[in-house]
Parts: structure tokens; C-alpha cells; sequence
């Protein structure tokens, strides 16, 4: 969380930043600030709220070629304008921005601060307080950033002016992203390459603990003990045109009606030249060796994964397990003994997946990542990626990178069972055809949705979704995605388990959701809705076309029940995204929130 980003070149850069911030508001949007550089020395711009804030205190006449930017998700002290960055050091000569956290920012300020007055309750401006003593002391800016990297314990991206240094931005990373973008006459950085394609798509990867020296001609990349590294760029593959809104009034509401396009985007990105479906060789090698497999995510592609775990034992009959990546470090399962780690994460960046890869990789084991994001860090370090060609997901609700990883999970699947010569259950390509379509007819009938929202999540102040079997599962990820934007407290249960505790809570009026799509289980679940509507909840049944009744508030398209969360999700992201209207939530950036959490 957090974004960063910086310009040195012959331009003024206000607006440079400014815009690169608003493309990194994902990552958090509680304060932002800017520091430009000229001849008259730094000047810096900060304030509490969102980029459109920072804009309004912004003074647009002082012109500067130098600058860094950020805009905070804070970990270390409340939103304020004081604790926004960058932060300065005593004297004014340093300024910096820092994604990330300190670990041991309280020892360095006992051991190396103790008599300097700080204003900010940040980690981050110990940073800058620790680089100005060590200048202080003797050392030249470089040494000093570097003695003070070496001091720190935790994750960093960070970038540093000094006053006294016409023309160089110091940059440093671990753990957090952070690229180095090349222009004509220009350098840029930026967490993420998104918010520097307005001036250029050739990036330069950074790994941790390294640090550079970024001039407006050239770029050094050093170690921390002052090796220089040579590295290649890299043409970032993302489209201008897809980080734009187009007409639409909300990123998710369009990432919503994209997952047609992207279900077939995957199909043929996983079609080989005969037109089946097929994984790499050693990819599907390494899931074919593991005696179990263990999924490791976050948020919404936990839920994915909870699906993912269905395909893999009904199809490949590999057992799967499913964790919630920031317990798994503290309560490790007994692993067996040739296991396999999936991990699942639309940005590739999650700090609580991360850590967990890095602690399985110390026990050698092999990890294969699952990302929408080429080149992320937890597709670096993983043995084999599998990526969700979702195109970028911008909303921080995630609705397209959530169909993308059960759309790849199936296909990973099916390649896994058919190497072992399973029998298939049917033929993949052509169902998910029919998934897409019915996926479309759905986004095509959005009124119906809003109706829904209307008519049963408008006034109330909780919501409960049940489902049974696969629908268990979605019903998780839709009241995931209620709460997030709408913040009505909402929960997704078991229909079997309501009435072991929960049912308690339902009274007049209450909504409950209920999904209906899987044969086996219609009966019982429709038992489970009777009972809540017995004690007065207000009922919405969502069922699929086949299993039906007369009173059901919507039918979707048919398609292979284990297929069918693919489609049975969506009519809950347009619930969830018009409940959110009609509550007037800001859908795309959700209170407290943020896209890419790269804290633990
Ligand atoms: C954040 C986002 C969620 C997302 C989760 C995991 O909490 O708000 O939408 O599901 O992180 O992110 P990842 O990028 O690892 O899928």
C-alpha cells in the first residue's frame, strides 16, 4: 500500500506527479503529498483526503524539473496532513517518500534520535532524520542513504531529495515495488508502471536492497555495499487505454462488464495450436508430483481459491488445502511430504502472501503464483506463474480478477487431471464459452440488479448470503463485496450451519440472499430459506435455470454447476456495486481500504 513517484528531466513536473498519483490512488488514498525541486530550494505540498485535495493546496506557480510524490494508506500515525509524506528532516535538506513500514523505527530513534524533536508519529521520518545525522556526522548523501538502509528492518520503496544535490533523486526498495522508468531527457519512478505510462513504458525492475541513483540522463543501480548492478528494461505491456474509465461512472462497474471478454481473453491465452487447453510443461509437472496442494491468499482470491480447491480434487484428485495467508506463518498445518503452494493474488504484491512464500521457500518447497500482474514480485519468486490476463484491475473491489483466478484454476485443473488421464466431466472450452455468454446476458440485464439492491439492501444495516456446496463459496466472496463498498454488515454462511447460532440474528425484514445453483443441494437449501423467512427475513433467491421456483427474485443462464460460480457471482457484484450507489459510497476507493496491501 501506498504509492510513490518521482520526475527528474527538463519538464515541470507538478502535474507529472500529480497525474502518476492519481493512478496510484489504489494503493491508498488517505493523505497525499508532492516536494518539488528548483533553484530556490524544495517546496513541499501535502494534505489530509484524496489526490483532489492535494491538488486544491498545491501552489501551480512555483515551477520545478524535480519532484516526488505519494499517497498514503497509513500504517503509523492517523491520516493528517502532518503525518502525510514526504517528510522532512530537521534542517529542511531532506525530504522523502516511503511506502512500506520500519520494523524498527522505535530502536533506531532510541539508539540514533533520541535528541531529535520529531513531528510527524510516523515510521518514515526516521528515515530522513537518520540520513541527515549521518551527514551530519561526515558521510556524503549516497553513504549516508545507504548506512541508513542498512539500518532499517522492515519493507521500503522510498525516494529522497536533497537540497543540496542539484539533480539526483536517491531511490532504495525492499520488499515494496518499486520500478525506475527511462525517458528522453527524463527519469521517472513509480511503484507501480501504470502511473508513469503517460511518459513512458520502458521500466527498469528493482530488487531489495538495491538502491539507485536516478539523474535526468542516466540511472545507477547499486547494492547496498555499493556494487554497481547492470539490469535491461522492459516495454510494460499495459494499454493507456485500459487504466481509463471510458464513460463508465466506476472502474468496477466496467471491470464488472469486461469478464465476458476476459473468461474468452483466457481461453485463448491457454489454447495451444490444436485448440486445447494446456498449461506448461513443468508448471503442470510440478502440480502433478505434489502429494497435496496448498493454496495461500487473501481477500477475494481466498474465495477463489476456495473454488480452485473443488477443481483440483474433483478433477485432478490432488487434495487441496486452503489458507488465509496471514495465519499460515503462526499455524502451519502438518505439511505432507511432496507439497505444492498456489499462491493467488491479483497484484502479485501482497505482503501476508508474500511472507508466506518466502517462509516456504526456506523449507524448499515449490511455489506457483497466480497473478494478473507479469514481473510481480510473488511471480519472481515463485518457481512457475500462471497469469489471469485480466487486464489491470483498478476498482479496489476485485470482481474480474476473481472470475479470472477460478477461470485459470479451472484450466490449471483440467491440464493437471488430463496428464494423469482422468476422464474430463465435459469439455472446458466449449463451457466456458457458454459461460461468457451467460455472464453477458447478465451484465446486459443490470437493472434487474439495482432493482434487487433496491428493494432489499437500501435501508438495512446488515445482510446475510447463504449457500450450500459451490454456492458456499460465492456466497463468501458476495458478502466480501458488500461490505467492502456498501458497508453494510454482511456475512456469507453455510445454509446448513445458519441454524447452528447465527439464525438467532435474523428478525423482521432482515435480508438474506440466497444462492441456488447446484442440483444436489436445492432442496436444502431452499429448507434454509423457508426457515429464515418462517422468522421474518426478507428473501432473495438467486437460482440458475433448471433448478428455478416460482418467487425466485432472478434466474441465471445455465451453465456446468461447477462452472456456475463464475456467473453466480456476478449478479452479487451488481448487487453490491447499486446498494453502494444508492448509499452513496465511493465504489472505486471504499473507506479504509486499499488494492495492493504490501503490509503484513
Ligand atoms: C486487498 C484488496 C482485496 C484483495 C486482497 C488480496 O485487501 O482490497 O480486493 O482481494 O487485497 O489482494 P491480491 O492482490 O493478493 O489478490
Amino acid at each position: 500500500m501506498c504509492g510513490i513517484v518521482g520526475y527528474i528531466g527538463s519538464n515541470d513536473t507538478k502535474e507529472i506527479l500529480l497525474k502518476g498519483l492519481e493512478k496510484l490512488e489504489y494503493r491508498g488514498y488517505d493523505s497525499a503529498g508532492i516536494a518539488v525541486k528548483n533553484d530556490d530550494g524544495v517546496s513541499v505540498f501535502k494534505e489530509k483526503g484524496r489526490i483532489a485535495d492535494l491538488r486544491s493546496v498545491v501552489d501551480f506557480s512555483v515551477n520545478a524539473n524535480i519532484g516526488i510524490g505519494h499517497t498514503r494508506w497509513a500504517t503509523h500515525g492517523e491520516p493528517s496532513q502532518v503525518n502525510a509524506h514526504p517528510h522532512q528532516s530537521t534542517t529542511s535538506r531532506f525530504t522523502l517518500v516511503h511506502n512500506g513500514v520500519i520494523e524498527n523505527y522505535a530502536q533506531l530513534k532510541r539508539e540514533h534520535l533520541a535528541d531529535v524533536n520529531l513531528v510527524s508519529e510516523t515510521d518514515t521520518e526516521i528515515i530522513v532524520q537518520l540520513i541527515e545525522k549521518f551527514v551530519k556526522e561526515g558521510l556524503e548523501t549516497e553513504a549516508a542513504f545507504a548506512k541508513a538502509l542498512k539500518e532499517l528492518k522492515g519493507s521500503y520503496a522510498i525516494a529522497l531529495l536533497d537540497n543540496q544535490n542539484e539533480d539526483t533523486i536517491f531511490v532504495a526498495k525492499n520488499k515494496s515495488p518499486l520500478l525506475v522508468g527511462l525517458g528522453d531527457d527524463f527519469n521517472v519512478i513509480a511503484s507501480d508502471a501504470m502511473a508513469m505510462l503517460q511518459v513512458t513504458d520502458e521500466y527498469v525492475e528493482l530488487m531489495d536492497k538495491e538502491m539507485v541513483i536516478v539523474t535526468k540522463d542516466s540511472i545507477t543501480i547499486k547494492t547496498l555495499a555499493g556494487e554497481t548492478v547492470a539490469r535491461d528494461s522492459f516495454k510494460a505491456e499495459i494499454d493507456a487505454s485500459d487504466i481509463e474509465k471510458g464513460t463508465y461512472p466506476h472502474y468496477m462497474l466496467k471491470e464488472i462488464d469486461e469478464q465476458p471478454a476476459v473468461m474468452r481473453k483466457i481461453v485463448q491465452a491457454y489454447q495451444n495450436e490444436e485448440g486445447e487447453l494446456s498449461i506448461a510443461k513443468d508448471t503442470l509437472d510440478a502440480v502433478n508430483a505434489a502429494d497435496r496442494i496448498y493454496i495461500i491468499a487473501c481477500g477475494t482470491s481466498y474465495h477463489a481459491g476456495l473454488v480452485g480447491k473443488e477443481y483440483l480434487e474433483k478433477t485432478a484428485k490432488i487434495p487441496t488445502e486452503v489458507h488465509v495467508a496471514s495465519e499460515f506463518v503462526y499455524n502451519t498445518p502438518l505439511l505432507s511430504e511432496k507439497p505444492l503452494f498456489i499462491f493467488i493474488s491479483q497484484s502479485g504484491e501482497t505482503a501476508d502472501s508474500r511472507a508466506v512464500l518466502v517462509h516456504i521457500k526456506e523449507l524448499g518447497h515449490p511455489a506457483l503464483t497466480l497473478t494478473n500482474v507479469a514481473g510481480s514480485t510473488l511471480s519472481r519468486e515463485a518457481n512457475h506463474t500462471l497469469l489471469l490476463h485480466a487486464g489491470p484491475e483498478i476498482a479496489v473491489a476485485s470482481t474480474k480478477a476473481y472470475t479470472a483466478q477460478i477461470a485459470v484454476l479451472a484450466i490449471l485443473a483440467e491440464a493437471a487431471g488430463k496428464a494423469k488421464g482422468f476422464e474430463m466431466k465435459f469439455d472446458l472450452v466449449q463451457e466456458m464459452g457458454i459461460v461468457a455468454n451467460a455472464i453477458q446476458t447478465l451484465t446486459d440485464d443490470k437493472e434487474a440488479f439495482e432493482q434487487i439492491a433496491r428493494d432489499f439492501l437500501s435501508t438495512t444495516r446488515n445482510a446475510f448470503f447463504i449457500g450450500r456446496s459451490m454456492d458456499y463459496h460465492v456466497v463468501q466472496e458476495a458478502a466480501l463485496k458488500l461490505k467492502e463498498i456498501s458497508y453494510i454488515q454482511a456475512e456469507g454462511f453455510a445454509g446448513g450451519e445458519l441454524k447452528h447460532g447465527t439464525i438467532a440474528l435474523i428478525e423482521d425484514g432482515t435480508p438474506v440472499v440466497a444462492l441456488a445453483t447446484q442440483e444436489n443441494v436445492n432442496l436444502s437449501i431452499r429448507g434454509n430459506v423457508k426457515e429464515v423467512a418462517a422468522r421474518g427475513a426478507n428473501t432473495c433467491t438467486i437460482s440458475m435455470k433448471g433448478l428455478e421456483e416460482e418467487g425466485d427474485s432472478y434466474v441465471i443462464p445455465h451453465v456446468h454447476e461447477l462452472l456456475a460460480p463464475l456467473v453466480s457471482v456476478v449478479p452479487t457484484q451488481l448487487i453490491a456495486y447499486y446498494a453502494a450507489l444508492h448509499r452513496d459510497c465511493d465504489v472505486d476507493k471504499p473507506r479504509n481500504l486499499a488494492k495492493s496491501v504490501t503490509v503484513e
